[in-house]
């Protein structure tokens, strides 16, 4: 071996050559599975995108440093399964930008939070936790029931998230502060819309109990209830588990 060393170390253009191949082995690792990515990523035609009122409720969930506590992802390990539900799926996060996944436990996962509670449990829950967790060390968040929604920026955040591949209409961005109200308040004229634009499965309701006011409470609860709902890909029976 090591006389083939010396004998290719005399050669210039032959080392050069041996080590531009043996160095391309480390980027052919990496780079090849990329290539089959189409198979490994599972597809979810009928997933939906958030309603504006969600997004809304989603950078509230950033600012607030929710994602500290919680994370957005179950990993494929047995215990995680039996207490949250199947194991998340990447397609399940593709409108997520930036994404949540989280590194930290302090509270459990809330990847499949959506439908779990009332929204009157959260807005409890969120305003003081110990009300319905006598236990909880999580913070209460009581300003978000009392603070009115900044709702007229909404179709520049569905814009920037057009940018980066969340398939947004002209008609959606044109329709999001005027969507965001009507998701909160089923009764108004403005709530037919958001079903048109976002599917009959939508939850057009007053999430914080008070159609009257359009309030961060309600963008954080209707994020909160769409929690692992956007897509039922993960529940779908896998095509190898059924051999
Ligand atoms: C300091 C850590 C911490 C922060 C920050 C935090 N939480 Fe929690 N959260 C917890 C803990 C601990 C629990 C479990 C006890 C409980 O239910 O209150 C919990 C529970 C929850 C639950 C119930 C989950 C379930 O499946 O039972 C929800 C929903 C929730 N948090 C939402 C939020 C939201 C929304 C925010 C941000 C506004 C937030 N949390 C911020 C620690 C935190």
């Amino acid at each position: 071996m090591f006389g083939l060393h010396y004998r290719l170390e005399r050669k210039a253009i032959g080392l050069v050559l041996a080590i531009i191949g043996v160095s391309s082995i480390g980027g052919l690792v990496e780079i090849a599975p990329l290539f089959t990515i189409h198979q490994t990523v599972e597809d979810a035609p009928n997933m939906r995108v958030y309603t504006p009122l969600e997004v809304a409720g989603r950078n509230i969930y950033i600012r607030e440093g929710c994602y500290a506590c919680h994370s957005q992802m179950i990993r494929t390990l047995r215990d995680e399964v039996e207490r949250y539900g199947p194991y998340s799926l990447a397609v399940e996060s593709k409108y997520d930008h930036p994404m949540l996944w989280g590194s930290k436990r302090t509270g459990p996962d809330i990847a499949r939070l959506g439908g779990k509670y009332s929204d009157a449990w959260h807005v409890a829950h969120l305003i003081n936790p110990r009300d319905v967790v006598k236990e909880s060390i999580m913070p209460g968040y009581p300003w978000l029931a009392r603070t009115s929604l900044a709702s007229e920026d909404l179709g520049l955040h569905l814009k920037a998230l057009r940018r980066v591949g969340v398939p947004y209409t002209d008609e959606m961005i044109e329709h999001a502060s005027n969507d965001a109200y009507g998701q909160s308040a089923p009764d108004s004229s403005a709530a037919e819309g958001v079903t048109k634009r976002y599917g009959e499965a939508t939850n057009v309701r007053a999430f914080d109990g008070n159609a009257g006011r359009l309030t961060e409470m309600d963008a954080l609860v209707a994020y909160l209830q769409i929690l692992g709902r956007l897509t039922d890909a993960a529940t779908k029976p896998v095509a190898s588990a059924e051999k």
